[in-house]
């Protein structure tokens, strides 16, 4: 019984050592050195939004008639009810076949720097042409999704108003226009910017007790930016490995991208907006708890075993980027018509 009291009582005054030191008076400003809160405007090239190429966009991600069996739709495995994800360790795609990676969120993948998780594609636009050609996700053909939206007159009309000056807009790169527009509304302020805005009460004593450690011990090194993530590329392993559970040893990342040596198992920091809510973690999707996460990345990114009371703090802020997400309404989709492209199995 001593024994207990006495444990309790040292773990309390450790507790309370911990409380008073570690909220730095000048948190926010370190922290906008190295974050950028929202809202923000992304820039984009090439590609004015205007809101007829938004609404094209948003049918275009609902419409499981993106993919050749007419089942997936980009929300199939971006939930946008969910957290722009699937919640499965890997996706599930055309013919149930199983990808080998997690699907991210595309909950403000507009700010990543590139994307995918060996950031193969270098935009959202870019991107936006991969599954909706992969065999195991949408496995369809740029010709079939052209027949495809011709086939209904609703869709020539949206087409014609997105993209006016162009005599014919239904190509795979408009489709790849539009959704990447889309893309860019699914943008989720949370409590972190808030204070970062200046507002401090917008997160509690303990998430930014987890803001200083995440920045002391060198979390904010990789995730950091307007997405806390995104950007970088380091190996997963950069002090220590992680188990082959986590890194199965048949993904090598980067590697497959540019072919460099010092690229295998070398992925794209990923944005920590939303953590929370889009379980399970890493490319894998082998990891379910964000403490565990947390632990890891401690032992294999730092080379540090991060204590209970340190993860906890650090699991409370990053609690604080799950963002407000769009109030969205489920788009009425034009009917098929004889000529439309019968679904494949
Ligand atoms: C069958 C499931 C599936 C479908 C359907 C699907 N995706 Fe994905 N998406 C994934 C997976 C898995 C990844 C990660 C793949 C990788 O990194 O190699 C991904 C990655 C992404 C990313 C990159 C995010 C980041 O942080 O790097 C975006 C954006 C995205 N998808 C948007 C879309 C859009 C738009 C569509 C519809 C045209 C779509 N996806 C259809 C599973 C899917
Ligand atoms: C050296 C760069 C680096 C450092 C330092 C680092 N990370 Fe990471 N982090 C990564 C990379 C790369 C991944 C992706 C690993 C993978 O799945 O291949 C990742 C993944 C994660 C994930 C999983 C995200 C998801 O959506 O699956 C979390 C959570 C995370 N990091 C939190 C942290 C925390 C907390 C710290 C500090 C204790 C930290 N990271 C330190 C590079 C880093």
């Amino acid at each position: 019984m001593k024994i207990l009291f006495t444990a309790v009582a040292v773990a309390l005054v450790a507790a309370t050592a911990f409380a008073a030191q570690s909220i730095p008076p000048n948190l926010r400003e370190t922290a906008l050195a190295t974050f950028k809160p929202l809202p923000f405007t992304p820039a984009v090239t090439n590609n004015p939004i205007t809101p007829e190429k938004i609404a094209l966009g948003k049918a275009l991600f609902f419409d499981p008639r993106l993919s050749s069996s007419g089942v997936f739709s980009c929300n199939s495995c971006h939930n946008l009810a969910t957290g722009g994800d699937d919640n499965r360790e890997t996706s599930i795609g055309h013919g149930w076949q199983k990808g080998q990676r997690n699907a991210p969120t595309v909950f403000n993948s507009v700010f990543n720097k590139s994307q995918f998780w060996d950031g193969r594609a270098e935009d959202l636009k870019a991107q936006a042409k991969g599954p909706i050609q992969a065999g195991v996700e949408m496995a369809n053909t740029p010709h079939r999704v052209v027949e495809t939206f011709k086939s209904m007159p609703q869709y020539v009309e949206w087409f014609h108003s997105a993209f006016p000056e162009e005599a014919d807009p239904i190509t795979l790169e408009n489709v790849a226009n539009a959704l990447a527009d889309y893309e860019g509304t699914l943008v989720t302020p949370a409590p972190f910017d808030a204070f970062l805005n200046g507002d401090d009460t917008a997160i509690g004593p303990e998430e930014k007790q987890g803001l200083a450690l995440f920045i002391e011990k060198g979390c904010s090194s990789c995730h950091s930016g307007v997405n806390l993530g995104g950007e970088g590329y380091y190996p997963f392993g950069l002090v220590e490995k992680p188990t082959a559970d986590v890194l199965p040893e048949n993904d090598k990342g980067r590697f497959a991208v540019t072919n460099v040596p010092e690229d295998s198992y070398v992925f794209r920091v990923p944005s920590l907006r939303n953590v929370a809510i889009t379980a399970p973690y890493f490319h894998s999707g082998k990891v379910w708890d964000l403490r565990e996460a947390v632990a890891i990345m401690g032992t294999t990114q730092l080379g540090q075993e991060l204590t209970q009371i340190e993860i906890d703090r650090i699991v409370a802020y990053l609690h604080s980027l799950t963002g407000k997400r769009p109030e969205i309404t489920y788009p009425i989709l034009p009917t098929e018509t004889p000529t439309t492209p019968r679904p494949r199995s």
